[in-house]
């Protein structure tokens, strides 16, 4: 078949004017590799589709640089613009190496669920993190979450712009330029099965399109896990209900695969294939294992969006005992201890409402006479990207210390706040021990004060 070269990339040589040059597209796709052992066929060929052989590292570096093309051709971003991106990890860890490349910042508020790899590294590439108490998957919609904060930042902060993977085109619009394309033209147009596990659903969506325009009778399948998954980067039924780019009615089928059926999965790719997958990479190799006949002809390609070096923790999670214990951890075994239960019950007693206060309640005090202190008990990086305005910083760990900003009077009163009022209830019951008379907590926190577009401030 006859190459096109881009100029000034050589992919046969692989050599590259740039690291942008390695952005997978027809003339440098990323890998199909036949699986062997973990396939019961004998005819049907089963073929993986490496996408961490993309420049940052997984299959959302294509969705990355065609999101900020597009946005750049639409003048929505130029010299001096920040994005901030709700992310499950991998997007952002795209966008943040894209955006280094062309000179935006990026803020990425995730749930502090998401793997501790992928959190660390997105800060290691430049990213601005904002931790939130959240659902493994940001959710659309949902009243607390780092999608809210992140659309919040673009209405209301100027400079900053969202590209919103959950509902852009481009998206979808990335995969029906290249996946797409790779796979027609990797397997001679004989592809008959496409499986993608669906997150944001724009890899099956867009890719899904393309080969069934080249090829109506390509059978496209959805892998979900479910419902109270473990498996990052991917979607329950109910969670998928709320992503615009979710069309059912454009695939053939939707299968589910359970978390333990997709774990032991990755562990056999690793073991068996010597194909370092990741969890939902096995996920959708399940799905399209209890879906796809053995016939001949049939030709299987499967997308493994990334390798499991980003994945330590949940192996650690989801197979204990791989994994030799600290002798001294071992008592963790043994359930909570007295203590533990203790403050377990000291803070279901806090969150009582007669402890906490709505928002409407904070704005109605500090319209008062007797104005509280609102005291944010959030880590300074995460105070500094947004807080409540006229709040004063003293985090968690810090509140006993002398000399932080709390009032010397212990009958001043008190509201603390955190993201959500999860943090800050705990806040309440430091204070409640330093001898602080008439302290609440503030149900909602920072994101409900942001979705009700009531004054916060940046900045330490
Ligand atoms: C690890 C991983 N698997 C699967 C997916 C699903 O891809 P899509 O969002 O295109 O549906 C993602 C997307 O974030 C991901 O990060």
């Amino acid at each position: 078949m006859e190459r096109k070269e881009t100029p000034g990339n050589d992919h046969l040589l692989r050599v590259y004017d740039s690291i942008l040059g390695l952005l997978s597209s027809e003339e440098n796709p990323t890998p199909l590799v036949r699986l062997h052992r973990v396939v019961p066929f004998k005819h049907t060929q089963v073929y993986a589709k490496l996408e961490w052989y993309n420049p940052f590292g997984a299959v959302k570096d294509r969705v990355a640089a065609n999101l900020v093309r597009d946005a750049e051709e639409k003048g929505l971003l130029g010299p001096g613009k920040h994005l901030v991106e709700p992310t499950s990890g991998n997007t952002g860890l795209g966008l943040a190496m894209i955006a280094n490349t062309r000179g935006y910042t990026v803020r990425t508020p995730l749930s502090r669920k998401i793997p501790v790899e992928k959190r660390a590294v997105l800060r290691v590439f430049g990213c601005e993190v904002v931790e939130l108490d959240d659902n493994l998957c940001p959710a659309p919609g949902a009243p607390e979450g780092a999608i809210a904060l992140a659309k919040a930042t673009a209405e209301r902060e100027p400079g900053f712009h969202m590209l919103n993977q959950y509902e852009n085109e481009a998206n979808p619009d990335a995969h029906f330029r290249t996946t797409g394309p790779e796979v027609w033209r990797q397997t001679g147009g004989k592809v008959t099965h496409f499986f993608a596990g669906m997150g944001t659903c724009g890899t099956i969506t867009g890719t899904g399109r393309y080969l069934k325009s080249r090829n109506k009778d390509v059978r496209v399948w959805g892998v979900h896990p479910a419902e109270g998954h473990d498996i990052p980067g991917v979607r329950s039924i109910r969670q998928l209900a709320q992503t615009k780019l979710f069309h059912p009615e454009e695939y053939d089928g939707m299968v589910e695969v359970h978390d333990e059926e997709a774990y032991r999965m990755a562990i056999r790719l690793n073991r068996e294939e010597s194909v370092m997958a990741g969890p939902s990479s096995a996920l959708a190799l399940c799905g399209a294992l209890k879906k796809v006949e053995d016939a001949p002809g049939n030709v299987v390609v499967i997308i493994f969006p990334d390798n499991m070096f980003k994945y330590a923790s949940s192996m650690m999670r989801h197979f204990p005992d791989m994994f030799p214990r600290d002798p001294e951890d071992a008592g963790a075994e043994r359930g909570p201890s007295e203590d533990e239960q203790f403050l377990a019950q000291l803070l279901g007693h806090a969150a009582n409402r007669h402890n906490t206060v709505e928002i409407d309640d904070v704005t109605r005090m500090l319209g008062s006479a007797e104005r509280p202190v609102l005291v944010d008990v959030r880590a300074p990086e995460v105070f500094a990207s947004a807080h409540v305005q006229g709040a004063v910083n003293v985090p968690l760990e810090r509140l006993a210390e002398r000399g932080t900003a709390l009032p010397e009077d212990r009958k001043t009163p008190i509201v603390t706040v955190c993201n959500v009022g999860q943090m800050s209830v705990t806040g309440l019951m430091m204070l409640r021990a330093l001898g602080y008379e008439r302290v609440h907590s503030m149900n909602g926190g920072t994101v409900g004060w942001l979705q009700r577009g009531l004054p916060v401030e940046r900045g330490g």
